[in-house]
């Protein structure tokens, strides 16, 4: 397994450009199951979770060349015309849990769809029970038998539903399935992040209708099909919120482009309380840091609250910001992991159920240290940049699944950064 190994104490300065973001680009791609037209995505980033998407499709049928993105492209075109098969396996679904999403598009037009259920992961529990729900609500049979949902429908038809939580994935997947019901349908507390606001554009230029996505009840007159799209994905606001992190770690000067402020506002309020000096125009955000960060507190909450996604590198800034900070994590149970590697690198982070309490050492050293998800990877990563010495980090694979080109990002800042390949 690939390692990356950073001499820590260099400051990032330069320019860095967001790629396309990872959570819109999942659902929009899926969406193109919805139509047997040519859909046309641009600025879809080079992860590893957008191929298993693409592995995922085309283990559906769908025949589509993507060459030219595996080259390097960052436009993709998919067309669903050929779509043979309804099954969405185990191995792809436990491996990037929005492969669930194909359940809702797969039951409207089809009228068929068998899906695995995605099990725990390193951050949870993480149920289903939502998405379920709202496609019941929808008309779907559901049935689950030997760890796979099974949904079937005649024909879908509009529907009033409440979440009890304002889940992501479920209004994603309910959303995609009301496009082709019969009817209107309406979601109420639907989850409000850009990434949703985005899907129902490309929906939207699909020939879906669909009003209200980014506040909390979105209504969707069904339509009876869909057509081609072209689409830009909108850029990673997590991403975005990493680079300025890791620049006012490093008081650096790094203007974030493509970094959108509407989308970070959560953010950005709490690092100018941290004493983050930064400007922002249309190009980007520019963080210039020359004073002291100071500790705040931070609480996640759906957005547009401090996003879960950001917690972690958040939790890096304040390991060595001045004086005490309370971090609480309210969307997922278990996502304290990289406290325990930070506190390897001489971080002092006491975690009391959901909270986690992190006084600042203005300084942290390097050490060998294991990524144990997505965003604790980036988290570490973080970390190496401004501790003395040389953090080594172990199982990089899951930084693949959200961050394009990282290394190659960092190093032009100025980072010391290498990945050292090794077998698997
Ligand atoms: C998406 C993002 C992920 C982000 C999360 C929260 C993608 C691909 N992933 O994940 O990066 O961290 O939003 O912003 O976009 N829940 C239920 N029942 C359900 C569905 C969810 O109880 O049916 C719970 C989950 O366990 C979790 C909370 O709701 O505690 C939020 O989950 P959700 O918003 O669904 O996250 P995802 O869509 O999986």
């Amino acid at each position: 397994m690939d390692r990356i190994i950073i001499q820590g104490g260099k400051r990032l300065s330069g320019e860095v450009v967001v790629s396309g973001s990872k959570n819109a680009a999942l659902p929009i791609l899926i969406s193109s199951l919805l139509t047997p037209e040519p859909c046309t995505y641009q600025s879809v980033p080079h992860l590893a979770d957008i191929r298993t998407t693409i592995k995922l499709l085309s283990g559906l049928g769908d025949k589509s060349d993507n060459q030219r993105w595996l080259d390097g492209a960052d436009e993709l075109t998919l067309q669903a015309d050929q779509i043979r098969n309804f099954e969405a396996p185990y191995d792809l679904v436990k491996t990037m849990r929005a492969s669930f999403l194909v359940i809702g598009p797969l039951v409207a037009r089809f009228g068929q769809a068998r899906v695995s259920t995605p099990g725990g992961c390193a951050i949870g529990a993480r149920p289903v029970d939502l998405h379920l729900k709202g496609l019941e609500a929808l008309g779907a049979t559901i049935e689950q038998t030997h760890g796979y949902v099974e949904a079937t429908a005649a024909k879908l038809r509009g529907a009033k539903i409440y979440l009890d939580l304002p889940s992501v994935g479920a209004t994603e997947n309910i959303m995609m399935a009301a496009t082709l019901a019969e009817g209107t349908t309406l979601i109420e507390n639907a989850a409000k992040e850009p990434e949703i606001d985005d899907l129902a554009k490309a929906l939207n230029a699909m020939g879906a209708r669909i009003q209200g996505a980014g506040t909390d009840i979105i209504q969707i007159d069904g339509v009876d099909s869909l057509g081609g799209v072209n689409h830009r994905i909108i850029p990673d606001r997590i991403e975005a919120g990493s680079f300025v992190i890791a620049a006012a770690l490093t008081h650096g000067d790094v203007l974030v482009k493509g970094a959108r402020t509407d989308h970070l506002e959560a953010l950005m309020i709490k690092l100018k309380e941290a004493g983050v000096s930064f400007t922002a125009d249309g190009h980007g955000i520019r963080v210039r840091q020359n004073g002291k960060i100071k500790s705040v507190d931070v609480k996640t909450l759906p957005y547009p609250g401090f996003p879960t996604d950001l917690q972690a590198q958040m939790m890096v800034l304040m390991a060595v910001a001045d004086g005490v900070s309370v971090i609480t994590e309210t969307i997922f149970e278990n996502r304290f992991m990289h406290a325990q590697e930070l506190d390897r690198m001489g971080a002092q982070i006491k975690l009391e159920g959901s909270r986690a309490i992190v006084r600042g050492v203005g300084d942290l050293s390097g050490a060998p240290v294991m990524a144990s998800d997505l965003r604790a990877s980036v988290a570490l990563v973080l970390a190496g940049l401004v501790a003395n010495g040389t953090t080594e980090i172990s199982r990089v694979y899951h930084l693949d699944r959200g961050y394009e080109q990282i290394e190659k990002k960092l190093s032009y800042l100025g980072a010391q950064i290498v990945r050292v390949p090794g077998a698997n």
